[in-house]
């Protein structure tokens, strides 16, 4: 101990688990848990708190590993001017397990999160609950869940996953709104490789198992996969730049060159002649938003639908499209969940939805049935019908049967509904429909192709159009493809004090 306690207690808490192991850390091409902080904060606006707090176990050797902060560096500080709370597990230190302690610490800036109206982000890097304290630990978590389940539609929260994260340093995450996973560095798994072989006899790798592709692309728990410590935090910081502080203000608006009646004429033409050519929504998406900029969420999972932010007139807007590129841009499970989830989130947080629609309808097949897609695809329905926040829709082609009701139509209190003069609303496509509906007729002509033909080219001409439902006040009007960005700006500006509710209610019983 030197004559400056202070500065001996300082260099304590900077060192973590010890030069050794901040080395492997970096060499392991990971950052610390304080360069992630840093790196996270506008700069010298971190305040750190519980500095000196130290785990209170004498058992297993304990009590001669006593590392100030015990494993998680957490404060606050400003991101882009704007407060926000977060909290970095230290890797180095009992590999960044959770103790009583630690949990504690967390648990406190998630409750000045709450009071303060600030949004909580976690740096997570984490073999779960920390074996030496049992139960106490198990607590912790437990104290954390609570706080990440209250915290849920009143805070934003964002998850990364920076390290191992095992056991209980996965739930927490799965609360959260967002969660961002680092390639080849970073894992999630409730219980790991050797667990699984010994139980189920399954070999397999911890990146097949829990990596970041695994997450994105197969289970859906992460929202994004980046390269690397410098881009996951700088990914947040944007993430960040389209929400609010919490559940009462509004979104951040910014100044925008991009002019709010820009006229796209390539959207006159992109969709294509005949009905089931694909074309990638992610064209209409760009060409419409402000410099062209679409933060895409989910980008590897449920690829039939896309979801994400922009802004339209430096509002932020959240994005529902369907993707005809992708299995038609068909409504399945995954993107029905999916799509759920972003609606959910961007109405608890006052951020208007802007719907694509192009759907032939839900997936067909016992794979889809037998999975449950009448409770999944209730849920996107039920997500889009409680949203009370500003709601617009373009169907830019197809709007067929169920899908037509689920996304964001007039019926569901969609505000502004918008057609292109592609637009086909009907109960389902006209070679389904011609096959229903003529059976008999076709079954007794004589030349059965062209008798469908021309049955298929009536239907076509009555319902493949956008006029019946403009006619009923379903469509509030058809538009010229290149509007859209203008009449989407205007609709948003008159939106700006929609006020809407749901009847009053402890919480509605979304098909879980
Ligand atoms: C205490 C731990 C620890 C833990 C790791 N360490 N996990 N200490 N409690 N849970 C320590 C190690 O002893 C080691 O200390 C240092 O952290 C680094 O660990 P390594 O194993 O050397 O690192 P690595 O090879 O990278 O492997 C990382 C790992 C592995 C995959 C996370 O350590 C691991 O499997 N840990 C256990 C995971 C786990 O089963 N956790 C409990 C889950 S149950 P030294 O001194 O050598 O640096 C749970 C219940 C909560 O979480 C349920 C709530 C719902």
């Amino acid at each position: 101990m030197s004559s400056d306690p202070l500065a001996d207690l300082d260099r304590r808490a900077e060192l973590g688990g010890g030069e050794e192991r901040l080395r492997r850390q970096r060499e392991s091409g990971k950052l610390t848990a304080r360069e992630r902080i840093e790196l996270l904060f506008d700069p010298g606006t971190f305040e750190e708190i519980d500095r000196f707090v130290t785990h209170r176990c004498l058992d297993f050797g304990m009590a001669e590993q006593i590392v100030p902060g015990d494993g998680v560096v957490a404060g606050h500080g400003r991101v882009s001017g704007r407060l926000a709370y977060a909290f970095a597990q230290d890797f180095t230190v009992f590999g960044g397990s959770l103790s009583e302690t630690n949990a504690a610490k967390i648990v406190k800036i998630m409750d000045l999160a709450m009071k303060m109206g600030a949004p909580v982000v976690g740096l997570n890097d984490s073999g779960g609950a920390r074996i030496q304290e049992g139960v106490a630990s198990l607590a912790g978590y437990a104290d954390i869940f609570l706080r990440n389940t209250l915290a849920s539609g009143v805070v934003p929260q964002i998850s990364a996953i920076m390290g191992p994260c095992a056991g209980g340093a996965v739930y927490s995450p799965a609360i959260t709104d967002f969660t961002v996973m680092v390639k080849h560095t970073s894992y999630m798994f409730v219980t790991g490789p050797d667990v699984i072989r010994t139980v189920t006899h399954e070999q397999v790798t911890k990146e097949e198992l829990g990596g970041a592709m695994t997450h994105n692309e197969k289970s859906g728990v992460a929202h994004f996969a980046v390269e690397n410590d410098q881009d996951c935090v700088l990914l947040i910081r944007e993430l960040l730049s389209f929400m609010p502080g919490n559940n009462v203000d509004d979104p951040p608006r910014v100044e925008t060159a991009d002019p709010a009646d820009r006229a796209e004429a390539a959207l006159d033409t992109i969709v294509p002649a005949a009905p089931n050519q694909p074309y990638d929504m992610f064209d209409v998406i760009q060409a419409v938003v402000d410099d062209r900029h679409f933060l895409e969420v989910h980008a590897h999972f449920a690829k039939n639908i896309l979801v994400g932010f922009a802004r339209l007139g430096g509002r932020p807007v959240g994005v529902v499209a369907n993707q005809p590129a992708y299995l038609a841009g068909t409504l399945d499970i995954d993107a029905s969940v999916k799509g759920a989830r972003f609606v959910r989130f961007c109405d608890a947080f006052n951020i208007p939805l802007v719907t694509f629609e192009d759907v032939p309808g839900f997936l067909p097949g016992t794979v889809q049935e037998w999975g449950g897609i009448i409770r999944h695809g209730a849920k996107l329905l039920f997500a889009f019908a409680e949203a009370t926040v500003p709601k617009l829709t373009v169907i830019t082609r197809k709007a067929y049967g169920g899908a037509y009701c689920v996304m964001s139509s007039k019926h569901i209190r969609t505000d502004a509904n918008y057609a292109w003069p592609t637009a086909e609303i009907a109960v389902m496509g006209a070679e389904g429909a011609v096959n229903i509906l003529y059976k008999r007729e076709l079954d007794a002509a004589s030349d059965v192709a062209a008798a469908r033909a021309a049955k298929i080219a009536e239907y076509r001409e009555k319902f493949a159009n956008p006029y019946v439902a403009a006619q009923r006040g379903f469509i509030d009007e058809i538009i010229r493809p290149r509007q859209t960005r203008a009449k989407l700006i205007t609709a948003l500006a008159t939106l700006d004090t929609k006020r809407d509710k749901n009847p009053p209610k402890k919480h509605g019983n979304i098909p879980l």
